[in-house]
């Protein structure tokens, strides 16, 4: 028997190691496949949590950040389109005009409160491009909201009403609202990544999740470098759960990422800037398979820049935007978006970084569900950043600010 096993062993060797080869070539094309499609995920994460009394605490930081607020993605709003938006717990309406010009205004109509941005519809009135109420058909001037027509009124016999007008700006492919709890002016303005306003990096898809913490443990996570090392050490595949199993042990011996970053804030007159640098290296059985270098910039509370590149393949530039809209109490909208050089490698890595992120970030995004805020956490010496970070993210409060507990 055993000299009838030995004369085939060399057969079973062979084919063993062709079976192992096919079924890795299976799982790497089946990962390419994802990658190549993988383009727009939307995944509403808010009702995981344990317990919904968890945060019952006095001491969070106001409810709002100040600042611009990215209230919608640029190609989600049409010519003479309308669009119901929620930011900052206030009802607005996005209307884009003939011109090209994106107006956001509060939703509720000064005349009965109608929410305008249901059945509202754009017309032309003495010239001018309006928004017209669906209730009783008051239209009001799209460029400042005045209430210039009334059915059955003449001109003289219409009172003054206006639709609250937001400033905007739209850049990078998105419209920002400029908001401030007390009325202040627009001090600085988000800067332009000139690869994506000349087309040079294209466009290669987005994620957007909806998280339950309060607004600022989101951007405190870049400050906090211990985390990273933490949370997201494990490969991608080891899912957005951390389970300490042996299968996930088996894993993170195959494959892992090793991170190093640095954070650290702008001084005047960028102080609402803050940067962070981050490399990652993926490697396989420890060894180093890709490094991808971050150049970040946390540009005011809730647009972050993180231009990347890698020496890989030739050459590789993209960048991801990250867009943080506070939607309500404790609520929030995150979206990635993913820009890449054209070339089919620079595609193939930026649809890998972005399912990897989409991984990554719901680590995050878990363990924010679940946690409290902490005001006066208790840290290392390693940690000084995380203070660092809440002493730059003040300038985004007043004192004043409303502050509403969970
Ligand atoms: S509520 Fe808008 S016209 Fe009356
Ligand atoms: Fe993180």
């Amino acid at each position: 028997m055993e000299s009838f096993l030995m004369k085939f062993y060399p057969i079973i060797e062979i084919n063993l190691n062709v079976c192992i080869t096919i079924l890795l070539t299976i799982l790497l094309l089946y990962y390419i496949y994802i990658f190549i499609t993988f383009n727009d995920k939307y995944v509403d994460l808010s009702y995981i949590e344990v317990d919904p009394d968890r945060k019952v605490q006095s001491d969070l930081p106001p409810t709002y950040p100040n600042g611009w607020i990215p209230v919608i993605e640029s190609r989600n709003i049409g010519l003479n389109q309308l669009k119901n938006l929620k930011a900052f717990g206030q009802q607005l309406v996005a209307f884009r005009s003939q011109t090209g010009r994106v107006y956001v205004y509060d939703a509720y109509c000064p005349h009965l409160g109608a929410n305008i941005g249901v059945g509202g519809q754009i017309t032309k009135e003495c010239g001018h491009e309006c928004i017209r109420c669906p209730f009783h058909g008051w239209a009001f001037k799209a460029d400042d909201g005045l209430c210039i027509k009334i059915p059955g009124m003449q001109s003289n016999e219409i009172p003054t009403a206006r639709l609250k007008t937001w400033e905007t700006i739209e850049i990078n492919a998105t419209v920002f609202v400029w908001y401030h709890s007390h009325g202040v002016k627009p001090y600085w303005f988000p800067n332009e990544i000139h690869e994506i306003e000349n087309n040079e990096w294209i466009y290669e898809g987005r994620t957007e999740h909806i998280v339950k913490c309060h607004f600022q443990e989101i951007p405190e996570n870049g400050a906090d470098w211990a985390h990273i090392q933490e949370l997201h050490t494990p490969a991608v595949m080891a899912g957005n759960v951390i389970n300490r199993s042996r299968f996930y042990s088996l894993l993170t011996k195959l494959f892992g990422h090793e991170w190093q970053s640095k954070w650290w804030p702008s001084s005047a007159p960028d102080s609402h800037i803050a940067h962070m640098s981050l490399t990652t290296t993926n490697t396989v059985f420890g060894y180093p398979l890709l490094t991808i270098h971050f150049n970040i910039r946390q540009i005011g509370p809730a647009f972050v820049e993180l231009l990347y590149e890698s020496s890989a393949f030739g050459g590789i530039t993209g960048t991801f935007i990250q867009l943080i809209t506070p939607l309500d109490v404790n609520r929030n909208r995150i979206i990635h978006q993913i820009y890449s050089s054209q070339t089919f490698c620079g595609k193939l890595l930026a649809k890998f970084l972005l399912y990897g992120e989409l991984r990554m970030l719901e680590r995050d995004i878990i363990i924010w569900n679940n946690k409290k805020f902490l005001k006066n956490p208790i840290i290392t010496k390693n940690e000084k950043s995380l203070l660092q970070f809440r002493r730059w993210f003040n300038q985004f409060y007043t004192k004043e600010d409303p502050r509403k507990q969970w």
